[in-house]
């Protein structure tokens, strides 16, 4: 498996302080028994900006000191914003592994009216929005309904390790196993900031995803490389309890007249 989503760059972002830790980030991730960890600091458009040049360079060090054992792979965690179509046609932006898979935040307390159209723009230059850790906002949290259009739209989501661990609370936690049960998760990154309180741990989640949806992680399992591979995916279909019942019910009372 990958993990799809980590701050172990060190220096550009609230995530890896220097490039021992980064080394120690990695090394834990070796021992969680990944094939590959994505690279993905935060870029916020006018405000935290990585230079591409930089961000290179800073990948093959980690690559040339810490890869011998895992691959280490390309992202951005990039902020929700108007002119990503923009960045990403000039190539200021790039997705993980620099594939067509873009990773991108949403506020964790909002959900911006121009969110599908971002996604909708995307699309249309060939890329494929993931959302990372929808799960953590608070709007999906209290209408799962946001979450299930922009997946429909064609958008893919990243659940991270900790929060099916309970790492960020009950809400948080019960969103995740929600998720998960309904196929609407499609790739895990632990979202690793440090060597301590935030690590690179993502195999208790593997486990916790394999036991509530065994079909969805099977999936995952087969799909992980493709994402990598720039390859085009076909994502299991969402599962509507609710509705499900409710035509059930609809057929029973139809059998009964
Ligand atoms: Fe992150």
């Amino acid at each position: 498996m990958i993990d799809f989503h980590s701050h172990i760059m060190w220096g550009v972002d609230d995530g890896s302080k220097d490039i021992e830790m980064s080394g120690e980030m990695v090394k834990n991730s070796i021992l969680q028994e990944v094939a590959g960890i994505c690279a993905t600091p935060h870029f916020i458009i006018d405000e935290q900006e990585i230079d591409a040049d930089l961000y290179y360079s800073r990948l093959n060090k980690l690559k040339e000191l810490y890869g011998r054992d895992i691959n280490i792979l390309s992202g951005l965690e990039i902020y929700i914003n108007p002119n990503i179509p923009k960045y990403y046609k000039e190539k200021k932006i790039w997705g993980l592994n620099n594939s067509r898979y873009v990773l991108i935040e949403l506020p964790m307390r909002d959900y911006p009216v121009y969110t599908q159209d971002v996604f909708h723009e995307l699309l249309v230059l060939g890329a494929i929005p993931v959302i990372a850790h929808p799960e953590r906002n608070f709007k999906i949290q209290k209408d799962i309904k946001l979450l299930e259009e922009i997946l429909e739209q064609g958008a893919l989501a990243q659940l991270n390790a900790g929060s099916i661990c309970g790492m960020f609370g009950e809400a948080v936690k019960n969103m995740a196993e929600v998720l998960v049960k309904r196929n609407m998760i499609h790739i895990i990154g632990s979202d690793g900031h440090n060597n301590h309180r935030r690590r690179t741990d993502v195999i208790s989640a593997f486990q916790k995803v394999k036991n509530i949806n065994p079909e969805l992680y099977r999936w995952m399992d087969e799909n992980n490389y493709n994402i990598i591979n720039d390859l085009k995916v076909e994502v299991p279909e969402i599962q509507r309890e609710a509705e499900k019942k409710n035509s059930f019910l609809n057929l029973f009372l139809r059998k009964k007249k």
